[in-house]
């Protein structure tokens, strides 16, 4: 029966689904992510009976031994999930700031953002969640046991595993950058002898950490020799990270922030996340224009889009920050009738001014320059099972390798999530994003971010699952992913490989990637009004999506970086 649909199949479609084949199919399950090894770790749980949630928690503890970069224990997440009963969840295991941080701790004696303190040290340090977030999911929507979960990321790190190019260069430049920093050296830089390609990387000191959080979960990590550790690295670079904060943090689980799209549903994170808010809002604002006879990335497709993310990024700035501790309008950010306003101004000719669509009043906006650092910190990965549950992580240490500090003697590295926080309203953080008092610094609470794991379904079934690393870049790279596959129909892998452009309304500036934009297209854009700026390919989003014609889960890694899925 199956041989005689894919006959049928092949003669109606002929050489064009050929041409655009998917690489990754499997009939039960699917993992995309940044690392083969932890692809394989999540499929070795599948196998072995587990749903999507113990999956995602053995791929998110392998990425922490085999992507030191973004993966972790001494940084934070998100994850969205689906049960194919119908349950729908959002944990938040975001890092949150320690009980002695505080409004203007990033400024100077003059009342400046004092450079590189929320960078790099142990004051960037927010509380790790990721530990914490781990066992909230395995509790509530886990089938496995903590024993099993870990399995996969504890071999990785005791057996060792080969250095992957990507990571060998990470460990290069890091030997450099992370001078002041013995421990990280020591670990990850062989103390200055670096890894070479296909080198056996052990770490075994990392193990010792797994072994701890497998045998005791949070006690292991939270309390006990683990945080003690982290306490006394903390310190040693200038942090004020406390054992009553490691014994305080919790992960929370919040209601996703929802939405439609031309018919499908939109799941998404909600705040302490910007991501989900800006996602839909966008969406709600491109669901009333048409993009049928517009060419993709023509001048007036590039203006629609930009219009629409130039004004949530606008929105981004004044209303998104921690639910806990600031009212974010979330209801109306998300309505189609705040989408309707919010474009009344828009020129179907001509750019609209960044500075007319939200004047800020204040004068440290003049200093904003363009551009904002960007590097591949930050990792997503997706997974779904057999039963059709689906998974969304996006996970962080910030910056790549975070704060550069080591836990010493636990082979783990702490985040630099506390330049996320808006150090001083208005001034621009490192990706060149603007914030204010809803993400003004307050011990305990969750820095802003834009993390934005998603979930597309119609009726009630799973159909995509999505997200991306890449700072401010992260949101625009899921909606341009989602608007390829809904507006474009584009097949998953076309729409994830697809060039990409960004506009976070502050600089006022379009950034395209490589391939993205044609000089004739770009002399028009700029004719309306705009300022373009060349830069890097941006975003690595990890997605998965069910086939149309077997019914079974087609995975779309990102190829622009470094991305792999397992399938079976
Ligand atoms: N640290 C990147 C983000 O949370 O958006």
């Amino acid at each position: 029966m199956k041989l005689y649909k894919l006959n049928i199949f092949i003669v109606i479609l002929s050489s064009q689904l050929i041409a655009s084949q998917p690489i990754i199919y499997g009939d039960k399950g699917v993992v995309v992510a940044h690392s083969q090894a932890a692809c394989d770790a999540g499929i070795e749980i599948l196998k072995d009976g587990g749903n999507a949630v113990d999956a995602a928690v053995a791929v998110s503890y392998a990425l922490a031994v085999t992507h030191p970069q973004a993966g972790n224990l001494g940084g934070g997440g998100f994850m969205l999930i689906q049960m194919a009963d119908g349950r729908k969840a959002a944990l938040d295991y975001r890092e949150m700031a320690p009980g002695q941080a505080h409004r203007d701790m990033f400024l100077d004696d003059s009342g400046y953002v004092a450079e590189g303190k929320s960078i790099r040290g142990g004051l960037a340090v927010g509380v790790p969640g990721t530990v914490a977030g781990m066992q909230l999911a395995l509790d509530k929507y886990g089938s496995m046991s903590r024993k099993k979960v870990l399995k996969p990321a504890i071999h990785l790190a005791q057996k060792g595993f080969e250095v992957p190019y990507d990571l060998a260069y990470s460990f290069g430049w890091l030997n450099q950058a992370a001078i002041d920093f013995d421990e990280t050296r020591r670990i990850f830089c062989c103390n200055g002898e670096l890894y070479m390609p296909g080198d056996l990387f052990k770490q075994k000191d990392l193990a010792k950490t797994l072994k701890l959080i497998q045998k005791k979960g949070n006690k292991g990590f939270y309390e006990g020799a683990v945080a003690e550790a982290l306490l006394k690295s903390s310190t040693a670079h200038g942090g004020t990270i406390s054992l009553e904060d490691m014994a305080n943090y919790k992960a929370l689980e919040r209601v996703p922030v929802a939405g439609i799209y031309r018919g499908f549903d939109i799941l998404s994170m909600p705040p302490p996340s910007s991501g989900g808010i800006a996602l839909i809002s966008m969406l709600n604002m491109m669901e009333a224009m048409s993009f049928d006879s517009l060419g993709w990335h023509s001048a007036q497709h590039i203006h629609r889009l930009t219009e629409v993310e130039k004004r949530a990024y606008a929105d981004r700035s004044v209303w998104l920050g921690d639910p806990d501790f600031f009212e974010v309008p979330q209801n109306t950010l998300v309505s189609k009738a705040y989408a309707q306003l919010r474009m009344l101004d828009y020129d179907s000719l001509n750019a609209t001014p960044s500075d007319s669509i939200y004047p800020l009043n204040d004068r440290d906006l003049q200093n904003i320059g363009v551009g904002g650092y960007e590097s591949e910190e930050t990792t997503h990965f997706s997974v779904v099972d057999q039963w059709g549950n689906a998974v969304s992580v996006t996970t962080t240490l910030n910056w790549s390798f975070g704060s550069y500090v080591t836990v010493e003697g636990y082979g783990f590295l702490l985040n630099n999530e506390m330049d996320d926080f808006s150090s001083k309203p208005g001034v621009p953080n490192s990706f060149g994003l603007i914030g204010n008092a809803a993400n003004a610094i307050e011990p305990g609470k969750r820095m802003l971010s834009s993390m934005t794991p998603s979930i597309m379904s119609k009726d009630g079934k799973v159909v995509l699952v999505l997200g991306s690393p890449g700072g401010p870049t992260i949101i625009t790279s899921v909606l341009q992913v989602i608007h390829n596959l809904v507006d474009y129909g584009m097949s998953l892998q076309e729409a994830v490989n697809a060039p990409r452009l960004h506009h976070q309304w502050q600089p006022d500036v379009i950034q395209y990637g490589p391939r993205s934009i044609t000089e004739e297209t770009a002399a028009e854009l700029m004719q309306m009004g705009y300022q373009l700026q060349a830069r890097s390919a941006f975003g690595e989003v990890n997605a998965i999506s069910r086939d149309q014609i077997f019914g079974g889960w087609v995975g779309a890694p990102d190829y622009r970086i470094a991305s792999h899925g397992s399938a079976y």
